[in-house]
């Protein structure tokens, strides 16, 4: 009797042992690594289609040894919960807006300051160019790693009432990042900074807790923000780069499997990257069409209203470091008037 049970049992286990060993679904051997990606955009979004792209590549040129899963939608949490769960290994990548990274590197919400990029072409060069990818190759201060850099437009304000211009602004809440450099901004436009994450805004918008929020089109009109704040003042004060980051465990874990630094990762990173910005330009045309048939009022600031603006932040430019100062300047230098 005994020996009956001790052969079923070992016929058990070789078949959970023969099942592990095989993909259910496509009857290919299981990866040495699976590893954790957050963003928190929607399928379909520019960044969740680079990002399954980005793990498509991996995939393929480790041949199966590495899987990297794409969780969107803020499924594992806001971005400040992501940076927190990347810097203890509960999550192994990330891709997250500049804002929410002010303190991972020395001097990197200057790359947030307003009005520093004249245009997108300026920010992409800035980012490709030397300072972008000093940036890359160093650890952050809790060990990160970033991979590539992601465009995500300008951005620019959005209200339940129309705002004309900067008088406008005057006392009104509106949301912003978990980030200092963003609520100092609004400070200095005159508005209440209103912190809250991303996945917060649409109930925040429609329930009147704030007044508006600002981010790039793309954003506005994915989330339904459109649809609860009508208004889109077109000012492009901001131009907020993104990175796909890599968690130092998770890096250590990719060298055992890779053998070695796993420069294939920022490759397929990288590749990932380029493919992220076409779809940018699509989708950004594609949001003002969607907002023109939801409606929505697109406002174009005037030269004057601009000049308000850039005007009122210039504070945040005359109370930078010397470092952060140099750094502007450098950045100033990649600015080619076509
Ligand atoms: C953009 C960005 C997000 C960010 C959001 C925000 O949409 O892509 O990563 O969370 O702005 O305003 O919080």
């Amino acid at each position: 009797m005994k020996k009956r049970w001790m052969v079923l049992l070992a016929v058990v286990l070789v078949g959970l042992v023969l099942y592990c060993c095989q993909n259910a679904d496509k009857g290919e051997p299981l990866p040495d690594l699976v590893l954790r990606y957050a963003d928190n955009q929607p399928e379909g979004y520019p960044t969740t289609l680079a990002a399954q792209y980005f793990a498509q590549l991996v995939e393929e040129r480790t041949e199966g040894r590495i899987r990297i899963r794409v969780y969107c939608d803020g499924e594992l949490g806001s971005e400040v919960s992501v940076l927190e769960q990347l810097r203890f290994g509960g999550i192994d990548m990330a891709r997250l807006s500049s804002a929410i990274l002010e303190g991972e590197y020395e001097d990197f919400s200057v790359l947030t300051l307003p009005y520093l990029y004249e245009n997108d072409e300026h920010m992409r060069r800035v980012l490709e160019g030397p300072v972008g990818q000093r940036f890359l190759i160093q650890r952050s201060s809790s060990g990160l790693l970033g991979m590539s850099w992601y465009d995500a437009g300008a951005r620019s304000f959005y209200t339940r009432e129309p705002i004309g211009g900067l008088e406008d602004l005057q006392g009104k809440h509106i949301r912003v990042q978990e980030s200092e450099m963003m609520s100092r901004m609004m400070v200095l436009l005159g508005a209440v900074p209103e912190k809250m994450s991303y996945e917060q805004v649409y109930s925040a918008l429609l329930t009147g807790t704030v007044d508006g929020a600002e981010n790039n089109l793309p954003s506005y009109v994915s989330t339904g923000h459109s649809q609860a704040a009508g208004y889109f003042f077109a000012d492009e004060h901001s131009r907020l780069p993104e990175m796909q980051l890599v968690s130092t465990y998770a890096m250590d874990r990719i060298a055992q499997v890779d053998g070695g630094f796993p420069a294939l990762i920022l490759q397929c990173a990288r590749e990932s990257a380029a493919y992220e910005r076409t779809l940018w330009e699509e989708q950004v045309n594609a949001s003002r069409e969607e907002c023109l048939r939801q409606g929505v009022t697109i406002i174009e600031p005037t030269d004057e209203q601009q000049e308000a603006f850039r005007a009122a932040v210039q504070p945040l430019y005359d109370e930078l470091s010397v470092s952060g100062k140099a750094l502007v300047a450098e950045i100033g230098t990649y600015w080619v008037e076509n």
